[in-house]
């Protein structure tokens, strides 16, 4: 509490604007800012009421910084509350100052008189805007922390359901299908010339990617060091390019190779197979939209200590704002993609001490895959 001399200037203008109360409120009540659906016109009116009265007190040398600053923060509140815009808070604000000065200056006291209380007046006021508004800021602040935080929270809780449910998918379905795959092939060895075993045995094949796909949602932490071995690139490649040569051939795709033969990696093999797979299986969807020459281009060199391996495809490129999004989990701009493709890759690359990353330009998508390299 600052106490100071009251004039007699003070007090006829308390007497004066006491009795002109009623009368300020209704203009100011008329010209404010109200939203319909949300404001309570009584409340703002209310408070309105509160800063007048602070105004007054000011005058008569009661002037307390905890009353405007607790009317400025249950305003910020319930402005908050009501989602309502900081600039339509701050025009009503000094919509009711320009009132009240206003009013002072048509008080009848001596203008010079008068300049100390309208200067104490535009202080209470930009003090009051001052805490009003940086405590909204707070409470917005705060408001957008906790949105982001439910955001994060509800992302990894769809994760961890994913992870469960996949992983009970994958238990239920995966031993049936791998006993119609081991009779496929003994039916392929009794009755050699039997038709469509192949194009069943490919769709299954096709089954079981997906399924393990789900698998490394689920146990992408799990995997133990024992299914770790010395896996060499090119083999691997090797057989993921036969697995998919039949897309190549459909969607006459020119596959082109360029590969160290002494690139040589430690890792689980399942996992890496998965990677490379994912990134083939997108560069194949991508030039398939295009109706030009498709092309695919593998190449793997030994640099140092690490094993670079860059796949490329021509076809529309990356959008740039999705270019940051796309190893996250769920991103998809396919009709019946998952968008876990890459998310898995990145998890499985990270995991084995590598890194992943996309560079889509000139009409050219080119992921570039590093791997420390095993040393014999
Ligand atoms: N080679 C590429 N060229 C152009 N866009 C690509 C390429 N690879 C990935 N993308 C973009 O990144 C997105 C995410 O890929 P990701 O593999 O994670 O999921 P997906 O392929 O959509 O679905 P799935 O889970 O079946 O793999 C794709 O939907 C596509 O928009
Ligand atoms: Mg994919």
């Amino acid at each position: 509490m600052v106490s100071t001399q009251i004039s007699n200037v003070n007090i006829e203008l308390v007497y004066f604007l006491r009795a002109n109360e009623q009368e300020m409120l209704d203009i100011w009540q008329e010209q404010i800012i109200v939203h319909k659906e949300e404001d309570s016109v009584e409340l703002i009116r209310g408070n309105g009421q509160i800063m007048l009265q602070i105004v007054i007190n000011s005058l008569m040398s009661k002037l307390s910084e905890n009353e405007l600053k607790g009317l400025a923060y249950k305003v910020a509140k319930e402005r908050n509350d009501t989602n309502i815009n900081i600039g339509e808070f701050v025009y009503n604000v000094n919509l009711g100052r320009s009132i009240i000065i206003k009013y002072v200056n048509q008080s009848g006291i001596e203008i010079e008189k008068l300049q100390p209380i309208i200067d104490l007046i535009n202080q209470q006021f930009d003090l009051f805007c001052y805490y009003a508004v940086s405590k909204y800021t707070e409470l917005k602040d705060k408001k957008i922390q906790e949105k982001n935080l439910f955001i994060t929270r509800s992302h990894k809780n769809r994760l961890e359901i994913l992870g469960q449910m996949s992983s009970s998918f994958v238990h239920e379905f995966r031993n049936p299908l791998t006993s119609i795959m081991g009779f496929i092939s003994l039916l392929k060895k009794d009755h050699p010339s039997l038709p469509y075993l192949d194009i069943i045995s490919s769709e299954l094949e096709q089954l079981n990617f997906r399924i393990t796909q789900f698998l490394h949602t689920s146990k992408i932490k799990q995997v133990t060091e024992s299914n770790k071995e010395v896996i060499s690139i090119n083999l691997l490649l090797g057989e993921i390019i036969e697995f998919l040569y039949p897309s190549f051939t459909d969607g006459c795709i020119h596959i082109n190779t360029d590969i160290d033969e002494d690139a040589m990696v430690y890792g689980d093999r399942d996992e890496l197979k998965q990677v490379f797979l994912n990134i083939l299986m997108n560069a194949i969807d991508a030039v398939n939209e295009e109706v030009g020459t498709r092309k695919i281009n593998i190449e793997v060199k030994l640099d140092n200590d690490q094993v670079i391996i860059i796949i490329s495809n021509n076809g529309q490129t990356i959008k740039k704002e999705d270019a940051t999004i796309i190893f996250e989990p769920f991103f998809t701009t396919k009709k019946l993609g998952t968008g876990i493709g890459l998310f898995v890759c990145k998890n499985i690359i990270e995991k084995n001490n590598g890194t992943i990353q996309c560079i889509s330009q000139d009409e050219l998508t080119t992921f570039e895959i590093k791997l420390p390299s095993y040393q014999i």
